[in-house]
């Protein structure tokens, strides 16, 4: 256990298994353990498929240039291991699929995970029970790990506004521990919460580059993309550019997301003073945004309030300290490269 003079952590690295156990739960209905274990043969295998390495990153930028299929079967130790773990996950998906399809009805009635969800649908093969599961944990837990590492990166370095997101959060939602449940009607009510998650959102997007290919020819403000155009979309760019955010759009203001009231104190300013609705990209935008973002947000603030209600989190290196400092290891996630090394102190009385 903690004591109250802190210890040494690597956000990073908690971070991911804690939205690791998170999506396991939602995904599977099944604890993956990372918390408690972080040996775990399938945190481990996580891993391998995440880990940025030089070779990833170099393979990522040939997947925009050369088709996929392609690269993937370039004779490479990356692509080998990634194919080796993803065979290893998805024998774990199997076998879970052939545990809940071996219960009786009545033990997986209550289950609300998404495979148990698309098991009672009856329509799905169990090969694409399998490609649906893989997507939505390739998808739903680095991005997660990544948001909250930024988080606790962000408030480390603003102090004042992590006491003041620490005083909201100990008013109005009683301590996990206390054995009470809080609906996500509740935590969506914290002005202060919901105006930290946003900005953390807006200036850490996980995922930075989208992709996209112009199926026709086409002219985008009067420029001419003729089809088979490769375009990235740089989400960072548009969720940082002044024109659309105003002058201090570089800035860390959880309070452009919050409007003075007279009479509630602190009301939410959904749009956060951006001109437009399409300033903030970090889940995309249009038909193929994040079909997880109703879930990534509330999961996201639900984490955070439990940190940040228990926990004072102060940078540890201070090379770190400023975002000029930061090393960034940019992967399908970005995340600090060599983790996020922070002291954590138990704050008593909650
Ligand atoms: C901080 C959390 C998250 C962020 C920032 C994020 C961001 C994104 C972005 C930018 C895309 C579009 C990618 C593209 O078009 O190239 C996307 C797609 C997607 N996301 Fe998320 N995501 C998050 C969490 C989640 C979670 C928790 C889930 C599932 C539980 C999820 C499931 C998906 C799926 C299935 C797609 C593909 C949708 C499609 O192509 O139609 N995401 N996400």
């Amino acid at each position: 256990m903690p004591s109250n003079n802190g210890f040494e952590m690597d956000i990073a690295n908690w971070a991911s298994r804690y939205a690791l156990d998170i999506i396991g739960l939602a995904g599977f209905g099944k604890d993956f353990g990372a918390i408690r274990n972080q040996c775990n043969p399938l945190v481990e295998t996580y891993n391998t498929i995440f880990k940025v390495t030089k070779q990833k990153r170099a393979l990522f930028f040939l997947g925009a240039l050369f088709p996929w299929s392609m690269v993937r079967s370039l004779p490479l130790p990356h692509n080998r291991d990634f194919s080796q773990a993803t065979k290893a996950i998805r024998q774990n998906c199997q076998a879970i699929i052939q545990y809940k399809r071996a219960m009786s009805n009545d033990t997986c009635a209550q289950d609300i995970d998404l495979l148990s969800i698309a098991m009672k649908n009856g329509r799905f093969s169990d090969e694409d029970l399998i490609n649906q599961v893989m997507t939505f944990l390739g998808a739903g837990h680095e991005t997660t790990a990544s948001i909250l590492t930024w988080a606790v990166y962000a408030l480390a370095l603003h102090p004042e506004i992590q006491q003041q997101l620490r005083e909201e959060i100990r008013k109005k939602l009683a301590p996990i521990d206390s054995g009470s449940e809080h609906s996500f009607d509740v935590i969506s009510r914290l002005p202060l919460l919901y105006a930290v998650c946003n900005e953390v959102f807006r200036m850490f997007p996980p995922v930075r580059i989208t992709m996209r290919e112009a199926v026709c020819d086409i002219f985008v403000q009067d420029i001419a993309i003729p089809r088979g155009t490769k375009i990235m979309i740089s989400s960072c760019a548009t969720n940082m550019d002044k024109k659309l955010w105003g002058p201090d759009a570089a800035d860390f203001n959880p309070y452009r997301w919050l409007i003075k009231d007279d009479e509630e104190g602190l009301k939410i300013n959904s749009g956060g003073g951006a001109i437009s609705n399409y300033a903030m990209l970090t889940f995309s935008q249009g038909h193929r945004i994040c079909i997880g973002q109703g879930f990534a947000r509330a999961e996201f603030a639900c984490m955070l309030a439990g940190w940040i209600g228990r926990f004072d989190f102060q940078m540890k290196d201070k090379e770190s300290m400023d975002m000029n400092g930061v090393k960034f290891a940019s992967g399908i996630t970005v995340k600090p490269e060599n983790g996020l090394r922070v002291s954590v102190k138990v704050v008593p009385g909650y």
